[in-house]
C-alpha cells in the first residue's frame, strides 16, 4: 500500500457522554479515550482513523455517505439508532465498504428492544460486550479484512 489507508469510526447518540453515562454499563473511558485507542491501534498497522460522533441521525447518514472515496472501511457503534434506523443501514449498504459493528455492552443480555439490529445484517463482524476493547478488536479485524482484499 503506497498511501496510508483510512478508517472511519462512527459513534451514535449519547456516546459523547461516555465516562459519565451509566459507567456500570458503558465503562469509565471517555469517547476521546476510545478514539485514541482506535488511533493507536490503527497506527500500529499503518492506518489512520477519522472519527465522528453525532446525536443526529441525518448527520450520521451524511458522514457514512462521505466515506465512499475517503475511507476504506467503517467501525460503527450506532448506539440507540442500531435498533431503529433504516436510514443508517441504507447508507451503510449504499457505500459498500466493509463494516464492523461495535457495542460496549452485551446488548443480547439486556432489554428485548436492544436485541434487534438493522446494521448487523450488513456487518462483516459484530462485537458486543467487550467494552472499549471491542473497538480495538474491530479496528484490528477491519484492517485484516482490508489487507486480505489487497
Ligand atoms: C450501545 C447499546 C445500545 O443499545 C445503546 O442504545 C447505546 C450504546 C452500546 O455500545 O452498548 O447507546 O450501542
Amino acid at each position: 500500500m503506497t498511501e496510508t489507508g483510512r478508517l472511519l469510526i462512527v459513534h451514535g447518540p449519547n456516546l459523547n457522554l461516555l465516562g459519565t453515562r451509566e459507567p456500570e454499563i458503558y465503562g469509565a473511558e471517555t469517547l476521546e479515550d476510545i478514539n485514541e485507542l482506535c488511533r493507536s491501534t490503527a497506527a500500529e498497522r499503518g492506518f489512520a482513523v477519522d472519527t465522528v460522533q453525532s446525536n443526529h441521525e441525518g448527520e450520521l447518514v451524511d458522514a457514512i455517505q462521505a466515506a465512499r472515496g475517503a475511507q476504506e472501511g467503517i467501525v460503527i457503534n450506532p448506539a440507540a439508532y442500531t435498533h431503529t434506523s433504516v436510514a443508517i443501514a441504507d447508507a451503510l449498504k449504499a457505500v459498500d465498504l466493509p463494516v464492523i459493528e461495535v457495542h460496549l455492552s452485551n446488548v443480547h443480555a439486556r432489554e428485548a428492544f436492544r436485541q434487534h439490529s438493522f446494521v448487523s445484517p450488513l456487518a462483516s463482524a459484530v462485537i458486543a460486550g467487550a467494552g472499549s476493547n471491542g473497538y480495538r478488536f474491530a479496528v484490528e479485524h477491519l484492517i485484516s479484512l482490508l489487507e486480505q482484499q489487497d
